[in-house]
């Protein structure tokens, strides 16, 4: 056979082999027997080993693994990969309800789509022309682990799209990668006869498998894909609803989550609720909850999305998982702020295939509430990622031997007095010498909620800490490879390792150095929150309580908190030091540019046409900033109907005062595709 001949027939190949496969793994509905099919994927294979230049990227051959890799490339998402905000009640969902109604000023019931929710790994799947080019981890939501090799070997996950999505330059895919639950058993059988620790779950093993770096050990084991969304805002516009989106992802040759419904009003989203939970066991992959969104697509741009989750979506979760086991002992560990939680070790009990060992008892009051004692039987449940705790206590099966939990008078671990505040649950140690709160302060500075410093997770901090390497923030930068490379169970390469992503993070921005620091009452939204308003680090060392006051979004506690913090002589002296050694990046400039870029917003009294909440959110998205009180940084006032005193003080200080009309005009349109003025250039600035 010719070239030109194997080209063809190789074409005809892919197009035949995955058209099975789509049969096969999406409709559940194969036309071939698996020895036909395996004839087929063997003649590829042949031909391509002698025509080795005509391999292409949706070359079926390419599902069974390929080379090794170091390590992942990290990919940056073209939109940021949101999470989900969960509702535990139908409670909780009237509340959802009633936020999405008053932010978007309607009364009506509206559609929601109720969805299963997978319990696996969100993945993004990128196609250029119709083609898988890139597929990768959610990460941290900006940029995941470029994972294509592994995959590409999953069947259900077309290597090349039909119909209409197929035509797109670029695609972006957001769905969920899962172990079915046969397919789990089966590899912890192995493991177990293989006298490998067996996975907790089947969401872990799904994340080991992706996080394989020998794409043929994924390829060996059976993973599963539902399509849930499009990550390309203008591919999704052809799409009215959320239900259309999934009708479409079917047609481009995806599976897509099934038990799906178009609900009216929380009535219906709670029956289909109710449905799914008696479904549950019968499935055979694991789901723990429902997600529910906002079926129509013009109303999710309107609610848009807050730090990290969208407004229009809410997960509502099954109900907790509970086991009965017994309290054997109680300790007491110290947290970064001080604070002392009393801790269960409990008689290690498995609850829905994850082993407990240890509640948290969260504080004396707790104790108290719930009338624990030491040796009692109690109900414990661990619900997805969050600690286990103990719900409630046995009386029945007291037998008389059990002891009350006493809360230590001093701490644990430096036997300084424990204090505790007014209005405060927990006792707290009140040394800021104290190693177990420094060694808690070094975990979460290096954590994910901090600088993210690889190779620096809460073990490897406790050994450097206890073996001298590492005593505070600052010997981060001044940590020796050689000393490093003698210690127990370390070598050259975790010590050389560990520079290297030491170096990494010392480019950081500004929210996430502030929230590194664990000021107490500040946390990753408020840090983001500060860097937007400061933007250096100079002008938020050099602000006051009332400039932390007048950030929508920071309270008092977090004001007087961030004052104290930035007076205190310690902390000025390490922002000094941290200065030196870290390159803080400008924040995201991607409010440069936006029409309302350098503004600064202040609301006062009723508005008719849009809720307080959407007209906030309109003014961020063009770049401006809102402030809740009257300071002089706000540039504009916008006065509602029965404005206070608010407007009487920005006329005095000379804001820009709007009416609602005009700030209508200024956002544009119904808020869904706004067309806006730029109030610096005066330039019309489209589709915001
Ligand atoms: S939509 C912006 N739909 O749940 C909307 N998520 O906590 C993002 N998940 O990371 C997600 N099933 O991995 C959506 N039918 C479903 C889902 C689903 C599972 C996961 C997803 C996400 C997490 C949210």
């Amino acid at each position: 056979m010719d070239k030109k001949d194997a080209a063809a027939r190789l074409a005809e190949l892919r197009r035949e082999i995955n058209e099975h496969a789509h049969r096969y793994y999406v409709l559940d509905a194969p036309t071939v027997s698996d020895a036909e099919y395996d004839r087929l994927f063997r003649e590829l294979v042949t031909l391509e080993r002698r025509f080795p230049d005509l391999v292409t990227a949706d070359s079926p051959s390419r599902r069974v693994g390929g080379e090794v890799a170091e390590k992942f490339r990290q990919v940056r998402h073209a939109q940021p990969m949101l999470s989900l905000e969960n509702a535990f009640s139908a409670g909780d969902m009237a509340g959802f309800e009633e936020r999405l109604l008053n932010f978007l000023n309607l009364t009506g019931p509206l559609d929601y789509h109720a969805e299963p929710k997978m319990d696996g790994l969100a993945v993004e799947l990128v196609y250029r022309r119709g083609v898988l080019e890139v597929g990768s981890t959610r990460g941290d939501g900006t940029s995941g682990e470029d994972i294509t090799a592994n995959l590409r070997t999953i069947g259900a996950i077309p290597l090349r799209l039909r119909g209409e999505l197929a035509s797109l330059d670029e695609l972006s895919i957001r769905g969920e990668a899962y172990m079915p639950m046969a397919a789990f058993i089966e590899l912890n059988r192995q493991r177990r006869a293989g006298g490998e620790a067996p996975f907790a779950n089947p969401r872990n093993a799904a994340a080991g498998t992706l996080r394989q770096l020998d794409p043929g050990v994924t390829a060996s084991r059976t993973l599963g894909f539902f399509a849930y969304a499009i990550g390309t805002p203008e591919a999704a516009v052809s799409h009215a609803t959320q239900a259309e989106i999934l009708a479409g992802l079917r047609r481009a040759g995806f599976s897509v989550p099934p038990h799906t419904a178009v609900c009216r009003g929380m009535a219906e989203v709670e029956r289909h609720y109710h449905r799914l939970l008696e479904l549950r066991s019968d499935l055979p992959y694991d789901i723990d909850g429902m997600v529910v969104k906002v079926n129509s697509l013009e109303l999710q741009t309107r609610l848009g999305e807050k730090s990290r989750a969208p407004r229009w979506a809410i997960a509502w979760k099954f109900p907790a998982e509970q086991a009965v086991t017994q309290i054997e002992d109680v300790f007491f560990s110290v947290g970064r702020t001080g604070a002392v939680t009393p801790v269960a070790m409990l008689r290690p009990i498995n609850i829905g295939g994850v082993v407990v060992s240890r509640a948290t008892l969260h504080n004396e009051d707790e104790i108290e509430r719930k009338d624990l004692r030491l040796g009692d039987h109690v109900v414990v449940q661990r619900a997805g990622d969050v600690i286990p705790e103990v719900v409630s206590v046995l009386t029945e099966r007291r037998t008389g031997s059990e002891r009350p939990i006493v809360m230590p008078g001093t701490c644990p671990r430096c036997g300084a007095a424990l204090t505790r505040a007014k209005g405060e649950a927990a006792r707290r140690c009140p040394n800021p010498g104290c190693q177990a709160q420094r060694v808690r302060a070094l975990i979460h500075f290096c954590g994910k909620a901090g600088l993210d410093i690889e190779g620096l997770g809460a073990k490897a901090v406790e050994l450097l800490y206890n073996s001298g390497h590492l005593r505070d923030i600052t010997d981060i930068f001044d940590l020796d490879p050689h000393r490093l490379a003698s210690l127990d169970g370390w070598g050259e390469r975790s010590a050389t390792n560990l520079m290297a992503a030491i170096e990494r993070a010392r480019t950081t921005t500004l929210a996430r150095l502030v929230s590194a620091l664990g000021i107490r009452f500040v946390g990753e939204v408020n840090a983001q929150q500060l860097e937007r308003h400061f933007g250096s680090l100079q002008s938020l060392r050099k602000a006051g309580k009332k400039e932390f006051l007048a950030i929508d979004g920071i309270g008092e506690q977090a004001a007087q908190s961030l004052t104290d913090f930035f007076a205190d002589a310690a902390n000025r002296e390490l922002l000094d030091r941290l200065e030196r050694e870290l390159t803080i990046e400008a924040p995201d400039s991607a409010e440069n540019g936006l029409p309302l870029a350098g503004t600064v917003f202040l609301f006062t009294g009723t508005l008719r046409r849009f809720s307080r909440g959407e007209a906030k959110e309109l003014v961020k998205r063009l770049g401006g900033r809102v402030a809740s009180a009257v300071s002089r940084k706000i540039t504009h006032v916008v006065a509602g109907d029965k404005p206070g005193g608010k407007l009487k003080k920005a006329r005095e200080l000379g804001c820009v005062i709007l009416g609602e009309e005009e700030f209508g005009r200024l956002v544009g349109g119904n808020g869904a595709r706004v067309t806006a003025t730029s109030v610096t250039t005066g330039e019309k600035i489209k589709g915001v």
